[in-house]
């Protein structure tokens, strides 16, 4: 096919460059965005005398022709055109004649380009944050049935304090909310028109660029013709607040291997969500867990990529940018992969909560409420920290926990230990009494599960 920007050329450009140069694979999945776009631009042109209305009408009505072919298969999207910008303006002029080659009038692929990644991004925002959303409500459905599942808290992986399995993955509730409003954050500073930035530097047409950002749904214009065609920030935040996501869901995958493991047992994943050896007849791997983790290497990747791709470009568009979208889709299509498997592998797994008391049990993780006890009789902090410490170690030594200790065996350590000291390292209690804000006692969980609640509602 001759290249619409044949003019110049003396030669047509060899087969393997015209491969090397191609982003057709990457951005046809933007055709829908390119012919919306396309069509605001027509309609504008249209309604401001640059065009005859005629041909305007012959445009759009073969603009939507070209996407109504696209989407029922009729019209297939030839592999070997330049991009996606190309071959929807080709295939136009191939349709009406003469009016398609008026379409590309004050526009540049540079500003189209930009418009139809935004228009794609803009999209995919609201459906990553609805699948966040979806795995939020999944957790909070699993930390109302386990307010009161006691677990062992953990710091550095050791034993530390007693919390409850709702308490711990309502953090992961408070993440993913805090990724939500990233999210929305980031579609705030997107949400402005580059059309009609043109190649860099605007045009001598009295275009309305107000009009096509309306049309568009933007909020507003880029306000400088040179950033609306060289700016990748936009991007670049998406892919960081993508790569958060990923993280914590890696974080949490993390958890899962672990806790599915027979040395801590703390769940069970449905068989449906677990997979075998080919060897091992007796293994049962978490692999979906295993493998997000392992995905959020590659958002990493992306991010990344696009920084670097960024770093030393001149002022404006620069070829290197078109390695923007490969990027940027691949972090979309795969927190999008990730979310909804991730949250139906937790919706199905069963939560052990005796194997979880049961470890509570050992690891003296009520010490510091051991150490509470005597500072509420007047021991300073660092002495009752001590004298438990002490306590512990000799525990250790004779194989008793702070609950089957004997009393007599308290008072050698310290003369206040009297029988309420069962009381206060109770396990139950000591969840029960961490009653401060966004602890894990009952009235602090359901405290908190209320503000999920109010997030998910909005
Ligand atoms: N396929 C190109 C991209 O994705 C479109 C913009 C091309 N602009 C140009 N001046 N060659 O970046």
């Amino acid at each position: 096919m001759e290249k619409m920007w044949a003019g110049r050329f003396k030669k047509e450009l060899s087969e393997k460059v015209n491969d090397f140069n191609s982003s057709i694979t990457v951005d046809s999945r933007m055709y829908a965005e390119d012919i919306k776009g396309s069509i605001a631009h027509a309609t504008m042109l249209g309604a401001t005398g640059i065009l005859k209305a005629s041909d305007t009408d012959k445009i759009v009505d073969g603009l939507f022709a070209v996407l109504s072919d696209i989407e029922s298969g009729a019209l297939e999207i030839d592999s070997t055109a330049e991009d996606i910008h190309m071959f929807v303006e080709a295939e136009l002029t191939k349709r009406i004649g003469e009016a398609g080659k008026m379409l590309h009038t004050a526009r540049s692929r540079n500003d189209q380009v930009a418009l139809d990644t935004k228009l794609y991004t803009l999209v995919q925002i609201d459906e990553i944050a609805f699948l966040t959303k979806e795995l939020i409500e999944t957790i909070l459905k699993l930390a109302k049935e386990h307010k009161s599942t006691i677990m062992c808290g953990y710091t550095h992986l050791q034993k530390a304090q007693p919390i409850t399995f709702a308490e711990h993955i309502l953090a992961y509730a408070n993440m993913l909310m805090r990724d939500v409003t990233r999210l929305s954050d980031c579609k705030v500073r997107m949400n402005l028109s580059p059309l009609g930035s043109c190649a860099l530097a605007g045009t001598t047409y009295c275009i309305d660029r107000q009009m096509t950002a309306k049309a568009l749904g933007f909020d507003g214009v880029v306000a400088n013709s040179i950033d609306g065609v060289s700016d990748r920030d936009y991007c670049i935040e998406l892919a960081s607040a993508i790569s958060i996501i990923m993280m914590h869901l890696s974080r949490f995958s993390e958890e899962i291997i672990l806790w599915n493991s027979w040395e801590f047992k703390y769940i069970e994943l449905d068989d449906a969500y677990a997979t075998g050896s080919s060897i091992m007849p007796q293994k049962k791997n978490p692999d979906i867990a295993e493998l997000v983790r392992g995905k959020t290497a590659r958002t990493y990747g992306d991010l990344i990529t696009l920084l670097t791709m960024m770093k030393a470009l001149p002022l404006a568009y620069n070829k290197d940018m078109q390695e923007d979208k490969e990027a940027l889709f691949d972090s979309i299509d795969t927190v999008k992969l990730c979310l909804p498997i991730f949250s139906d592998m937790l919706s199905t797994m069963t939560v052990l909560s005796e194997n979880m008391a049961k470890s509570a049990e050992c690891g003296f993780i009520n010490a510091t409420d051991c150490a509470d006890y005597l500072t509420k009789k007047s021991v300073p902090f660092r002495t009752a920290y001590k004298i438990t410490g002490n306590i512990v170690a000799y525990c250790i030594d004779i194989k008793k926990t702070l609950n089957s200790l004997d009393l007599e065996e308290y008072k050698q350590f310290e003369s206040l230990f009297e029988n309420d000291i069962y009381e206060a390292v109770d396990m139950k209690n000591c969840v029960e009494k961490r009653t401060s804000e966004g602890a894990p006692s009952l009235k602090s969980v359901e405290k908190q599960i209320e503000l999920v609640e109010a997030f998910l509602q909005k």
